[in-house]
């Protein structure tokens, strides 16, 4: 049977090579910190910019590494502390099985949560150690001994011990943080101690809303407040994107010069998710077309494409998650950038009348600051918008 050949491009979820590209000065410099323990990170960047991937990466960048383990640990379904306890230890547990070779530890260990009492005090019997002390933690918590305080206390605080006994280094990636953070402020005084505390363990912390986060870790009397290195991801550069664009063509079997690259890297400004959409559409489209060679407007025409299959979903983040003030804003901002001034005169506002409104759409990454004034952060909603 013939081989398939494989997916030109990615588009959703997180990616490896070769639909990983780029992100080598993030992985050098997150890695570093990484291997040192040298500080904790929150990792901040508008969603689809390419976080999770570059998170998941800087894992399997440290796969060969026997002692570091990097739990990848998703907080976007968490509802509650318990939630968090059970991420932190499957991520933890997990980890050190396969780099430790200890099979079956989370297998006994997630008895806690599902078996009886005593079948579950039997399975952490057998863990011993500190495991099993963590374990135990949250059967009292189930038994309504201890209260959900305790039991996010021992989930941040057992790891160090866990490290310590099994001569390991942790660095939890904890992905979408921003969902704990609607939790009760006792989590981040429970993290407050542990980014404190000597031991081997660090947090990488990543999402897409600032203004969550910062309640967490930005304002000046909040807990967190300098504990953690920010570290903002930008779009993919051109030097990045357009030779990955050229090759991932060519490998689908499609010749295109240069320019049709550029072009697909100038419309999804870089944005790693909208460049590999682009792609797609574009192949689909030469597919449909019958074409082996494609040319700049083959990219534009794929591009009112992807736009079309995007509206729906732009319409609802549109009528969803803006005031009637926050549209009016972005509806004049994605026909140009706009300093404060000339945006509040085009609205027939004074300034101070937007700068809340400004200041919570850059908080949410809906904006960024730039030299010509705001801008929409997402072009190809802007473009939408634009076109609307
Ligand atoms: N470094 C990269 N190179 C190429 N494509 C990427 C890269 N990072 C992300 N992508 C693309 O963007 C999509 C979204 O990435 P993801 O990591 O989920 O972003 P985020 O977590 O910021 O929302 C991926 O499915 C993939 O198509
Ligand atoms: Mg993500």
């Amino acid at each position: 049977m013939a081989k398939e050949r494989e997916a030109p491009f990615r588009v959703g979820g997180i990616v490896e090579p070769p639909y990983f590209v780029g992100r080598e000065k993030d992985l050098q410099i997150l890695g570093q910190a990484l291997r040192t323990l040298s500080h904790n990170v929150l990792l901040l960047g508008p969603r689809r910019f390419g976080k999770s991937s570059l998170l998941w990466n800087l894992r399997r960048q440290a796969a060969p590494e026997p002692d570091l383990l990097v739990p990848y640990v998703h907080c976007r379904d968490m509802a509650a502390p318990a939630d968090l306890y059970r991420g932190l230890v499957q991520g933890l547990l997990t980890e050190l099985e396969a780099k430790r070779r200890l099979p079956g530890l989370w297998e006994r260990f997630r008895l806690v949560f599902t078996a009886g009492v005593l079948r579950a005090l039997r399975a952490l019997e057998e863990l011993g150690g500190s495991l099993g002390e963590w374990g135990r933690v949250y059967l009292r918590f189930r038994e309504a001994e201890v209260d959900e305080k305790a039991l996010i206390r021992a989930a941040f605080s057992y790891p160090k011990r866990v490290a310590e006994e099994h001569g390991v280094r942790v660095v939890f990636l904890l992905d979408e943080f921003q969902e704990v953070a609607r939790f009760d402020g006792f989590v981040f005084s429970a993290l407050k101690k542990e980014l404190d505390a000597p031991g081997n363990v660090r947090f990488f912390f990543s999402g897409s809303s600032l203004g969550l986060l910062r309640e967490v870790f930005l304002r000046e009397d909040s807990p967190l407040f300098l504990m953690v290195a920010r570290y903002e991801l930008g779009p993919l550069s051109r030097a990045e994107a357009v030779p990955f664009v050229v090759e991932r063509l060519s490998r689908a079997g499609y010749a295109a010069e240069e320019a049709v690259a550029v072009r697909v890297y100038e419309l999804a400004a870089g944005i790693p998710f909208y460049l590999q959409k682009l792609g797609l559409t574009l192949v689909q489209r030469a597919l449909l077309l019958g074409r082996r060679r494609l040319s700049v407007d083959d990219v534009d025409a794929a591009f009112g494409e992807m736009l079309a299959e995007l509206d729906s979903e732009f319409e609802v983040r549109w009528l969803s998650e803006f005031s009637p003030l926050q549209r009016r804003i972005l509806r004049e901002l994605a026909r140009g950038p706009a300093g404060p001034t000339a945006l509040a005169q085009a609205l027939g506002l004074k300034p101070q009348d937007l700068s809340s409104t400004l200041a919570r759409l850059r908080a949410e990454m809906v904006l960024s600051r730039t030299e010509e004034g705001y801008r929409l952060t997402d072009a190809v909603f802007a473009r939408w918008l634009a076109e609307r």
